[in-house]
This record gives C-alpha cells, structure tokens and sequence, in this order.
C-alpha cells in the first residue's frame, strides 16, 4: 500500500462519477464570470472518461480543487478544455498539473498535437502552448466542433497549441472530414 499524500499538496486523477457534482459546480461557476463555456451535467456524464481531477490533501482528507480535461478531435489532435481550477486556489499550480496529465494522456494514447480554445493565454504560454492564427492554422477537425458551439458568431476565444516532442503523427492517419468554416469567425 502506497503512503497518502501529505497535507497540504495537490495531486491529479482520473474523474469518477462521484466527482461529476464538483465538475458541475466549478465549470458553472466560471462559466457564469464569462470565464468559459457553461457545460450540462449530461455532457460531464457522458464525457467523464475526458476528464480528471484535481485534489488537495488536508488534515481531514482529499478535497476537490479542479477540473481538466483531453477530448480526442482526431488522431493527431486532441482539445484540452473544461479546465478550471476550484476558486480560491488559483495562482498555486493546479492549473498546470492539470495540463500536465491531458498532455501525459494524450502521449499515452499517442497524439501529437494538444489543441485549446482559451482566454488566458499567458497560462497556456506558461504550459508550452503557442497562440495561432485562428482564421488559418486551425485543423479542420476544430472548426468542426465550433460549429457544435452555441457562441461560434463572434467568437473571441484565442486557439493555442502544443506540439508534444517524441510524439509522432499516427501512421496512415486518413484525412478528417471537410470542415465547413462558421460564418461569424472568420
Ligand atoms: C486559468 C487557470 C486554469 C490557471 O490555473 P492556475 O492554477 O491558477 O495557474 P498555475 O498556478 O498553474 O499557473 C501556471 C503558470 O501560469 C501563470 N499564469 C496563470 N494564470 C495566468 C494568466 N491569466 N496570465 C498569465 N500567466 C498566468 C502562473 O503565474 C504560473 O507561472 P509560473 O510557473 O511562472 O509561476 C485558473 O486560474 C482558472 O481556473 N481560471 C478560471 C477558469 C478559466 O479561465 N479556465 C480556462 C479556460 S480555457
């Protein structure tokens, strides 16, 4: 058996379904400060093998503290999102442990490219990530999903990626479908 971790460190691990309702809270939270996109319980639910967990180790046990997670867009590309740390714990690192297990899960299943819509560029700057020309650089299989998205009119979301070293692009990958470009975005 394996020693706890000690108080006062966070680590990171998969999401269990127990941990759905904190997901909900912290993604609405942020979602109603127009900080990111609000997401349905359902969506969680069913994207719940996305996703991990972030959790700070007290006296009293683990508790919640964010969200993060690796959604497959291709089989080069795979989007970070419904990343968010639980308020009051920003600025300690969280936020970058949680990147960190999308980017070792997106190695495991080997991806090469790590795609985000993002507000908060400099973080991901911090986390190896560059800023693209969103009218241009965007892999097809993104403008895909934002046609999926409620705010694609408009949009001011920055796209950012990361090219993950060692990582070779899968062999005999078949082109993805066409992608229609959303009006509004361009
Ligand atoms: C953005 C967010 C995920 C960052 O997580 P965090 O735990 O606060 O950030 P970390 O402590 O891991 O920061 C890692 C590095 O990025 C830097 N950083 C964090 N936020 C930053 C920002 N907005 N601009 C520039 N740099 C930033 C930190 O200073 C740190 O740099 P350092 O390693 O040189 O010290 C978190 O603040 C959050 O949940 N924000 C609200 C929801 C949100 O905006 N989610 C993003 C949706 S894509």
């Amino acid at each position: 058996m394996g020693t706890a971790p000690a108080t006062g460190t966070v680590t990171v691990r998969p999401a269990r379904a127990a941990d759905v309702p904190d997901i909900f809270d912290n993604i609405s939270h942020w979602a109603g400060q127009g900080r990111m996109l609000v997401r349905p319980m359902q969506n969680i639910f069913e994207n719940l093998r996305d996703f991990f967990v972030a959790e700070e180790h007290t006296a009293e046990g683990p508790v919640f503290a964010g969200n993060g997670a690796l959604h497959l867009l291709w089989g080069d590309i795979a989007e970070v999102r419904g990343l968010c740390v639980a308020p009051g714990i920003q600025a300690r690192g969280v936020g970058r442990q949680l990147v960190a297990a999308c980017e070792e899960e997106a190695r495991r299943v080997g991806i090469p490219t790590l795609f985000a819509w993002t507000y908060e560029v400099g973080f991901f700057e911090k986390c190896g990530f560059t800023l693209i020309e969103k009218n241009s650089d965007l892999h097809p299989r993104v403008w895909s999903e934002c046609l999926r998205c409620p705010f694609f009119v408009g949009c001011n979301e920055n796209g950012v990626v990361k090219h993950l070293e060692g990582v070779p692009r899968p062999v005999n990958l078949p082109e993805p479908p066409a992608a229609i470009v959303p009006p509004g975005i361009r």
